[in-house]
């Protein structure tokens, strides 16, 4: 296919075209892009960063770029700061922002790659935090209607790396912007293992130094630092190794499935969730089957965290969703657990 090269456009590097692409600005193209009469009844893509997404061939269709940027403090009470960024800001340096300006509350999630407008799409989640956590509202175009809407919490329904646009909303809307409330009384979250450790590591001086043992926490940019730390040690750089993050979702069980499993295979990672199901370490699983560091062609699953496949260089997005096949089917086998993948697959 001739047209617009996307490689550059998603993050685990696939050599694919779009028929037809549009890079949006300004909110008034998104508008005039859709209408466009020689794209009239063809499929669309919505592209922030790329991060989450499978491209497994060229697209059809018409792939919106979604480039708005802009960022601002909207409004300050007594408890919080609400701050809105444009879809197209990169999340990690809206995050870095954010703690510069002084507003702490986002530090957990700092180096997701992507952008603000994808966020709320998989609810972005990472040691002890999730986007839904300081979520106030966001603004989506619906490009059906054209219409502006503003939907709260409650209208996205998130879930564990899930929300209303994977499901009835997907390629339905454009996020322009997010709106984020960050609680004036900020409390650190440092407790999830990995974090807690890379913290531990860093000694006093990655805390406030306080004589007071208990209230010994550890500043927000602390958190991010060590944050950025932990990332950095098992996580492959997109630029680097392309890659979407973890590929698969941690799967959750029922108590009577974990129960059996558990007497089977005592190392079992798992972490008890509020309605009594228990969510499983997909890593571990991957891991316990021999995937870890395993290549099949030019596709491969990461060394350091068997959660993440990687192109290891001119990989086809149908060679990554061979492999990630491969592992569904040896989790199966050997656990009875289904890996649902995390990322979209076209
Ligand atoms: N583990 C292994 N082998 C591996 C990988 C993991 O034994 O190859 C074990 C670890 O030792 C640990 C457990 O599995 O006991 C969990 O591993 P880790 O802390 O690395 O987190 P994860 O559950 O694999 C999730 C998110 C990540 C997020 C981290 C930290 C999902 C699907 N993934 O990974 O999110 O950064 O927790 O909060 O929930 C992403 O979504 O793209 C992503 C990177």
């Amino acid at each position: 296919m001739t047209g617009y090269p996307l490689k550059a456009h998603n993050t685990f590097g696939f050599d694919v075209r779009a028929q037809f692409a549009c890079l949006i600005e300004r909110e008034e193209q998104l508008l005039a892009a859709v209408r466009d009469p020689r794209v009239a009844g063809l499929p669309r893509l919505v592209l922030g960063g790329g991060s989450n997404v499978v491209l497994t061939g060229d697209f059809a269709g018409l792939v919106l770029l979604v480039a708005l940027r802009g960022r601002r403090v909207v409004r300050e009470d007594q408890h919080a700061w609400y701050v809105e960024a444009a879809g197209g800001e990169p999340w990690h340096e809206f995050v870095a922002w954010t703690l510069a300006q002084g507003m702490p509350g986002l530090e957990n999630l700092a180096l997701i790659p992507g952008t603000v407008g994808a966020a709320p799409i998989q609810n972005i989640g990472a040691y002890g935090l999730e986007m839904c956590d300081r979520f106030a509202s966001l603004r989506a175009i619906e490009l059906a209607t054209g219409n502006a809407v503003e939907l709260g919490a409650d209208a996205c329904r998130f879930g564990y790396r899930d929300s209303f646009f994977k499901r009835e909303g997907r390629e339905r809307f454009v996020i322009t912007s997010v709106t984020f409330r960050l609680p004036k009384a900020w409390q650190p979250r440092a407790g999830y293992a990995d974090l807690a450790r890379e913290l531990a590591a860093r000694g006093p001086g990655a805390s406030t130094g306080q004589a007071d043992d208990a209230a010994m926490q550890p500043t927000a940019q602390a958190i991010f630092d060590a944050v950025v730390a932990v990332r950095r040690a098992k996580l492959p750089d997109p630029l680097e190794l392309g890659n979407a993050g973890s590929f698969f979702k941690n799967p959750v069980i029922d108590a009577a499935q974990f129960e059996v499993l558990k007497r089977r295979e005592p190392e079992l990672v798992s972490y008890p969730q509020a309605d009594g199901r228990i969510k499983l370490a997909a890593g571990w699983l991957i891991d316990r089957c021999g995937w870890k560091g395993r290549t099949m062609g030019a596709a491969a699953v990461h060394e350091r965290q068997a959660l993440v496949l990687v192109n290891r260089g001119g990989a086809s997005g149908a060679a990554v969703l061979a492999l990630a096949r491969a592992i569904q089917h040896d989790v199966r086998e050997r656990f009875g657990v289904e890996l649902e993948a995390e990322p979209v697959c076209l």
